[in-house]
């Protein structure tokens, strides 16, 4: 591992004077190479499993603008598929999957241990990236967070409000906590074999964290976290950890000190001026400029990209959208926004 890779050192705590860059879905349907690429494969799943196809499309956007991280190309979903569940995409609508809302379905998932039968081909991916990748290059593996894979799992689809989630949550207690253990069990080892592969840091993605409110957020958010968190560093100390509580408001301040995190990834619902203040003051922050910028272009992204590079130009910080890129993006803003960072 190179010293001096500037997000690790991010990672590390030091401040620097232009803050490293990637971005959330960088290998995406925004870009013409991909699209190839995901067509050759036939479809996305087919696209994730290929080992080769997956390596290409991770490293595209690594040549295209040299991005400081590659992050593994795969999705938070194919953990419930090694845990048994059924899962495809219907194109233009999002992810589908078999659905848990009972004990019977809780006690039908496969052992945790089971799980790498169905991932080897993923870190075979982290493997051919560890030589393939620029050395200045962060590879960066992951995963979803344990209360965001379960909203799938219990919806068996994307839901705007994680209704049958919550609903399970305050019907079937213990069926809902059986299954936030299991996924918590499953995250643990996936990213351990992620690790063991040559990712060099993990990110745990709760993108539907907002959806929990007082108690809640710290009981199926903060603890998952914090109990991943400090497995993952018993078994592999020193391996840096950003979490992404999307949406978390106010819960984003005390994060990284309740789960030990090394840093906290910003969404676009907050200004880089308060997670500055409130944040940053206990460790690297990740974020937050809104990815609707890679679509409207124009002065109002360089303004607002500077103005996110200032804020948090007194404490360590990694550079990213508040979400992921969207297809509609224009690949001509991403340089755009990357040249005002490195002040270009
Ligand atoms: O470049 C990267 O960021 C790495 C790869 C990556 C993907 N998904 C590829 C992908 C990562 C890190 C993810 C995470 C992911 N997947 C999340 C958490 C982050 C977030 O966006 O909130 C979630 C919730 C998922 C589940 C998922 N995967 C959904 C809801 C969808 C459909 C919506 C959509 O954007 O199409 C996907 C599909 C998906 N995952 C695509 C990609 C590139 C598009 C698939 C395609 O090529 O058709």
């Amino acid at each position: 591992m190179a010293a001096d890779k500037t997000i690790l050192k991010a990672l590390a705590g030091e401040t620097q004077p232009t803050p490293p860059i990637w971005m959330m879905r960088q290998a995406g349907r925004y870009l013409p190479e991909y699209r190839a690429t995901r067509a050759q494969a036939g479809d996305f799943l087919s696209l994730c499993y290929n080992s080769d196809l997956a390596t290409e499309v991770t490293l595209q956007p690594i040549r295209r603008y040299g991005f400081d991280a590659a992050i593994l190309f795969a999705d938070i979903l194919l953990l419930p598929q090694a845990l048994g569940a059924d899962l495809w995409f219907v194109t233009g609508e999002g992810p589908r999957l078999s659905t848990i809302t009972d004990q019977g379905g809780l006690d039908a998932l496969k052992p945790v241990a089971d799980i790498h039968e169905t991932l080897n081909p993923i870190y075979q991916t982290i493997r051919n990236l560890t030589t393939a990748l620029p050395r200045e290059t962060t590879l960066i593996g992951f995963a979803g967070a344990p209360w965001t894979v379960a909203t799938y799992m219990i919806a068996g689809r994307g839901t705007p409000d994680q209704g049958p989630a919550h609903a399970l949550k305050a019907e079937n207690k213990a069926v809902f906590e059986g299954l936030l253990d299991r996924i918590t069990e499953g995250t643990i080892e996936y990213l351990s074999a992620q690790i063991e592969a040559g990712a060099e840091v993990v990110k745990l993605f709760d993108s539907w964290a907002g959806s929990l409110k007082g108690a809640d957020f710290d009981k199926y958010a903060t603890a998952p976290a914090k109990r991943i968190i400090s497995e993952l560093k018993a078994r592999h100390p020193g391996i840096p950890v950003i979490a992404f509580p999307r949406e978390a408001g106010d819960k984003y301040i005390g994060f990284h000190a309740k789960t030990g995190a090394d840093c906290v990834a910003i969404d676009d619902s907050v200004t880089a001026e308060w997670a500055a203040e409130h944040v940053q003051k206990d460790g690297c922050v990740q974020g937050n400029l809104a990815s609707s910028h890679m679509v409207t272009g124009g002065d109002a992204l360089v303004r607002e990209t500077k103005r996110i590079v200032k804020a948090y130009g007194n404490g360590p910080h990694i550079f990213n959208l508040g979400h992921g890129i969207t297809p509609d993006a224009d690949p001509d803003n991403v340089q755009r926004m990357i040249d005002a960072v490195r002040g270009a």
